[in-house]
């Protein structure tokens, strides 16, 4: 383990600014994706303190953390990374596929606007970093970009498009895991984790050309939403719930930082789902 600790040594945490939006009208109203039941109890209070464990967590990691005031009648909207996506100061906006959420792009867009970015509405359908992954460091800059259930293909062209990027599209085929996010994260520049089986053949295939290194995830991992995380490079944080995750990581070099996102797991999301990456 010699190699692996001179590896976690040399790996340096990189600043990020991010986007959230606190839960404070969270519920399970709806059913959009196999976690949600809206028959179930939510503690918005409990779902408060859990989320703000986690914007503490990032702002003692040297992280930036920008808020979006959470809009009446938007249960889904502490879930920011379906906002949008950016990359190198431009902005690809949302479009929801279900009209529980549809609302939600326009708020992003309202604070993109205020704060100075460049601004594309989409013309498809998209759900922002859910569906939208982006590795700095690979072939000069490159997005993963995930179909199946939620964003759909013609999308990935429009991001190619919008941000001058090359797309890399793959197939999600379990229902569990709907959106890329919760089966695949960037977890250094260059470098990803994912759980295959959540995958169509020809995307594994796609994957495993082209990330020999990755981490991979069992279903186990991926059940407690072990790669829907967020890594600053050495960093990485992750629900506590995912220990097996944590562990993989730790082997590959990186520093594990968990937290308790277990009620909002119940809208079917966790740390990544709610944090939107602002790529100035
Ligand atoms: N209830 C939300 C939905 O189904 C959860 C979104 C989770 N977000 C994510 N980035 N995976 O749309």
């Amino acid at each position: 383990m010699i190699e692996t600790e001179s590896l976690r040594d040399l790996r340096v945490s990189r600043t990020r600014e991010y986007l959230m939006c606190p839960p404070e009208r969270f519920a399970v109203a709806y059913s959009i994706n196999p976690w949600m039941d809206p028959g179930s109890p939510v503690d918005t209070d409990l779902a408060l303190a859990q989320w703000a464990g986690l914007r503490d967590t990032l702002i003692q990691l040297g992280h930036t953390v920008h808020v979006l005031e959470a809009q009446p009648d938007l249960p889904d909207m502490v879930f920011a990374a379906n906002g949008a996506f950016s990359v190198d100061g431009t902005v690809l906006g949302a479009r929801f596929r279900y009209p529980q959420r549809t609302a939600e792009a326009g708020a992003h867009e309202r604070w993109y606007a205020a704060t100075g970015w460049r601004y594309v509405p989409a013309n498809h359908v998209n759900e922002g970093e859910g569906d939208f992954a982006y590795l700095p460091g690979a072939h000069g800059g490159l997005v993963l970009a995930g179909y199946g259930y939620r964003t759909e293909p013609p999308a990935h062209a429009e991001a190619q498009e919008v941000l001058g990027r090359p797309v890399v599209s793959l197939r999600l085929i379990d229902p569990r895991f709907y959106h890329l996010d919760t089966a695949l994260a960037a977890i250094s520049d260059d470098n990803i984790a994912y759980y295959p089986s959540a995958f169509s053949l020809g995307s594994r295939q796609v994957l495993a050309q082209m990330f020999p290194d990755a981490v991979l995830a069992d279903e186990t991992d991926a059940l407690a939403f072990g790669l829907n995380l967020v890594s600053d490079n050495r960093h990485v944080v992750l629900p506590a719930e995912a220990a097996g995750m944590a562990a993989k990581l730790w082997d590959a070099g990186y520093v594990p930082v968990t937290v308790d996102l277990g009620e909002l797991k119940k809208g079917g999301g966790s740390v990544k789902c709610c944090i939107a990456e602002l790529r100035a």
